[in-house]
Order: C-alpha cells, then structure tokens, then sequence
C-alpha cells in the first residue's frame, strides 16, 4: 500500500532540513571568516593577560619587534613635521610627557650634555630645556637614566612605570604643553578613545599630541593587500579611518600625515588642544589578539 505523506508533514521535514543546512553554512562561513568560536570576552581577557606578559620580558626573551630604546633623531623622524620645533621652543618651565617611553632614550638624549654625540639631534634650543615626565607600564630603567636623574636633581626627569596610563589622574600628573607616544600606548591600548581621552585631558591648551599609528585604513586611500593593525568600524560596522574618528573629537584639532610607502601604511598624526571642553567620541573593543604590536578593532558607539 502506497504511503500518502500530508501536506503538514512534507513542510516539517522540508523546514528541518533547511534549519540543518543553515546551520551547517554558517559555520563553515563562521570558520572562513576567522570569527570566534567562543564568548569574545574571555577570548580577549586571555589576550590582554597575554600582552602583559610581553610587556614584562626582559633580556634575550624580549621579542626583537619589541624596540624600547628608540632615541631623539628617532622620534624625530617618526613623528608628524614639527615635532622637533616645537620641543626645541619649550622653555625650563615647560612641560613634556612620553607615554610609552620604554628605557626613555629619547628623554636622555634631549638632556645630552652640549657637545654629546646624541646633542646634535636633541631638539632643544641651548640652554632651556623642559621637564620631562616618561610613563611605561614596565621599569625600563637603565643605570644611565638613574646616573642622569641623580645628576640633573630637581625633579628635571621622572620616570613613572608600574600601570598605564588610565591609571594615573590629572591631578597626580599635571599638565604638559607636548605629549608623544612612539608605539607606546596609542599602538597598544585596549581602550582607544579613553587612552585620546586623558591624553588631551592631559594637555595644557594650545599644546600638541605627537604620535603615530601603523598598519591603519590611511586619510589619503590604501593599497591592496595590506595587513591591518588597527581597524575602526563605525556603528552600522563600516569602516571608519583613524582620522576620520580624531576629527570628530570637540576640542581638538588634527593633522594627518599619511605614509603609505612605509612598511605599514602609518598615519602621522598630530593632535592640538583648542579648548578645554574636549570629548572624545567613544569606541568599544570588538577584537585584541596580543603582540608587537597587537591586532585591534574598535566599533564606534552612537
Ligand atoms: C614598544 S615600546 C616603545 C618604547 C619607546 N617609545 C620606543 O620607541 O623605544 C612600548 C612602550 O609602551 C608602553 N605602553 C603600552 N601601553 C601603555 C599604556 N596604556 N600606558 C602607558 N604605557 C604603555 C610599554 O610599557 C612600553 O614602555
């Protein structure tokens, strides 16, 4: 006798199957696509707890990607056109912070005695020099800062270390007419717009940010094939340039020079305080994979 399916019953087992295929294509497009596989918050407290670690190598375990004694000449040639000018017109009561200084060279070689081999690229204008504040999550210190600090007194050079930026307030640090960050914590922060946030809290009005950030979407259009390092998306998750985002910030003005011939695209990216009202629009983390430097994406909030 010949079976007679109902009409009900066809549509169930035609749905059960589409609901298997499903299931199957979007974890195989899950796959492809490098989505996670497992809770993102975990996933990027394991990352973060791992970039901690890098941070505290030392010796031959420290990474060679993970360059912490860059020097003036440098940062001079890292950071956008007129870094350099500007330290050169702080005068003694000024004030200049390097966020991510590591081991700090290129505050020792700004205080090089005259006549030092590192003094002829040193930025500084005979006689007046600024007091220099270094921040670095790790003591990077070498004997050479300490035989400087002790020798310069008056609190001329600190060096803070022991916890990031966020941590310390605008009280405890005062304020500076010059920060710089050479792949410090512009490169590695989890938390993008509250790292600009205390940055420009930090900053006197009508002083200046310095920094760089590489392997990003570029002002001026990118070149195919490239590796992003730090990719923004706004909130409906299209993608968003690290300038484009600056340029919204109340307060600020910025500059970008964008470097396309480099290794890494780079963005060279100046940042003046206009006013004291600054705010920076808020982004989340989406992704942190831990490295020299680390992979990040933000999402713009509304
Ligand atoms: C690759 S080293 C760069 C050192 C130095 N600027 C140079 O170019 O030689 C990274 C530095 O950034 C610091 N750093 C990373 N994230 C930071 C944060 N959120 N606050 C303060 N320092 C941070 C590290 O502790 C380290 O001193």
């Amino acid at each position: 006798m010949r079976s007679v399916k109902s009409p009900v019953k066809e549509w169930r087992t035609a749905a059960a199957c589409l609901a298997v295929v499903i299931v199957i294509v979007v974890q195989a497009l899950g796959l492809r696509a490098g989505w996670p596989q497992e809770p993102a918050e975990p996933r990027i407290d394991e990352e973060i707890a791992k970039q901690e670690k890098i941070y505290q190598r030392r010796g031959a375990d420290v990474p060679s990607g993970y360059i912490t004694n860059r020097g003036l000449s440098d940062y001079a040639e890292l950071l956008p056109t007129g870094f350099c000018d500007a330290l050169g017109r702080l005068g003694n009561s000024d004030r200049w912070l390097d966020i991510g200084a590591g081991a700090a060279q290129a505050i020792l070689d700004y205080y090089a005695p005259e006549g030092d081999a590192a003094s002829a690229e040193k930025c500084a204008r005979p006689g007046a020099r600024a007091r220099a504040v270094a921040i670095s999550i790790e003591d990077r210190r070498t004997d050479k800062w300490r035989q400087q600090a002790a020798s310069l007194g008056d609190d001329r050079i600190r060096y803070l270390s022991g916890k990031s930026l966020r941590h310390y307030s605008v009280e405890e640090l005062g304020k500076f007419q010059i920060i710089t960050d050479v792949f410090g914590g512009f490169t590695y922060t989890a938390d993008l717009s509250r790292f600009v946030d205390k940055v420009l809290r930090l900053l006197e009005v009508g002083g200046t940010f310095y920094t760089l950030l590489p392997g990003v979407h570029l002002e001026g259009g990118d070149k195919l094939g490239t590796w992003y390092l730090t990719e923004l998306e706004n909130a409906a998750g299209r993608p968003e340039k690290v300038c484009s985002w600056l340029k919204k910030t109340a307060c600020a003005k910025v500059t970008c020079e964008s470097k396309s011939d480099w290794k890494r695209p780079t963005e060279l990216i100046k940042v003046e305080k206009v006013c004291s009202d600054v705010s920076v629009p808020r982004m989340k983390l989406l992704e942190f994979v831990s490295g020299y430097p680390p992979d990040r994406r933000f999402q713009l909030e509304q």
